[in-house]
């Protein structure tokens, strides 16, 4: 069945990139004649009821905004049943026939479970983590890595100036796809990611061949997902900071990350998923993650994506490595 009613709904951390997203949802679905409630707060508004009808004028000015216009929320209560019917009441209750979930990993999980129910949903894939399988790059994470790599390289000035080493943490959960891009792109010394474990020696070591290659600064980028952040490291060293050569600074990057402004390829991403997402609907085609896959946009079934992890190019590590020299 082909829904007339549709709601869209920004759900877990926000990610630069969902206003154009929403917008998107809202214009090609009025296009196809269609009514588009906005939901507020990801699904605690939806089991609340707070959603609304959008017009194409009340998403103007939102593109090239950071954040969700919508609000967002993490909501782990609804793993539970009963408070999913509770929200499919509310949607039910308005006559609304199908669901767009902009939102990441457990964003899709309740995506799933909604269409487990016989919702008709399509998820569309946003996340600064990009830990999310069926899309190569998520949105949000293009925004978030230049965040981070502004901040690199203006650590990288001061870090230059005294003779300092930094370690750098960045966001992305359990991935470390943040990290190593941003390690690669900011010229670290070394990058330390959740999948795969690191010593603090072997930092200490990355440090020490800086320090006697005679490096002016050195730059650790770390993954906070790590099971050494960027803190405990701090700590390992507190000790032995003469060892080292360089003396250490920490700076934890944190929300930073997600509050910018959307680039250019986040704005058309979002603005290319969204649009595939109610092309989904029109087609009668649900329960799918629309993403970005070998450059084109695909929509997978949100049960092959849903939980299944996805990995980092393991190979960049070691480029990573001899590039660092
Ligand atoms: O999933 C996005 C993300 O920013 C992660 O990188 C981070 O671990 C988490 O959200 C932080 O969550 P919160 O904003 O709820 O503190």
């Amino acid at each position: 069945m082909v829904p007339r009613k549709i709601a869209v709904l920004t759900s877990g951390g926000d990610a630069p990139g969902m206003n154009a997203a929403i917008r998107a949802v809202v214009r090609t679905g009025i296009d196809k004649g269609w009514e588009v409630f906005g939901v507020r707060n990801g699904y605690a508004g939806m089991c609340d009821g707070q959603m609304e009808p959008l017009g194409a004028r009340e998403v103007g000015n939102i593109l090239q905004r950071g954040g969700t216009f919508l609000g967002s929320a993490r909501l782990p209560e609804f793993k539970d049943p009963a408070v999913r019917a509770r929200g499919m009441a509310q949607l039910e209750a308005k006559g609304i026939d199908g669901l767009v979930v902009i939102g990441g990993n457990g964003s899709q999980s309740g995506a799933l479970a909604l269409s487990r129910m016989g919702l008709a949903v399509v998820g569309v894939a946003s996340t600064i983590d990009n830990d999310l399988a069926g899309s190569e790059m998520t949105i949000g994470v293009d925004t978030a890595l230049n965040i981070a790599l502004e901040a690199i390289d203006r650590l990288r000035v001061t870090a230059s100036s005294h003779k300092r080493a930094f370690l750098v943490e960045v966001m992305g959960r359990n991935c470390g796809y943040l990290a190593l891009m941003a390690g690669i792109a900011g010229g670290a010394d070394s990058v330390v990611v959740p999948e795969v474990e690191v010593a603090p020696e072997d930092i200490a070591r990355d440090l020490q061949g800086a320090w006697e290659r005679g490096k002016a600064h050195a730059l650790v980028v770390v993954a906070e997902g790590a099971r050494h952040n960027a803190v405990r490291l701090a700590q390992h060293f507190e000790q032995e900071k003469g060892r080292l050569g360089f003396d250490l600074r920490v700076t934890t990057l944190g929300h930073v990350q997600r509050g910018g402004a959307p680039g250019a390829f986040d704005r058309l991403l979002a603005t290319r998923l969204a649009a595939a997402a109610t092309d989904q609907l029109a087609r009668g085609e649900h329960g799918r993650l629309v993403g970005l896959m070998r450059g084109e946009i695909r929509a997978t079934p949100l049960d092959e994506v849903v939980g299944v992890p996805k990995g980092i190019d393991l190979g960049l590590l070691q480029l990573q490595k001899v590039l660092a020299q």
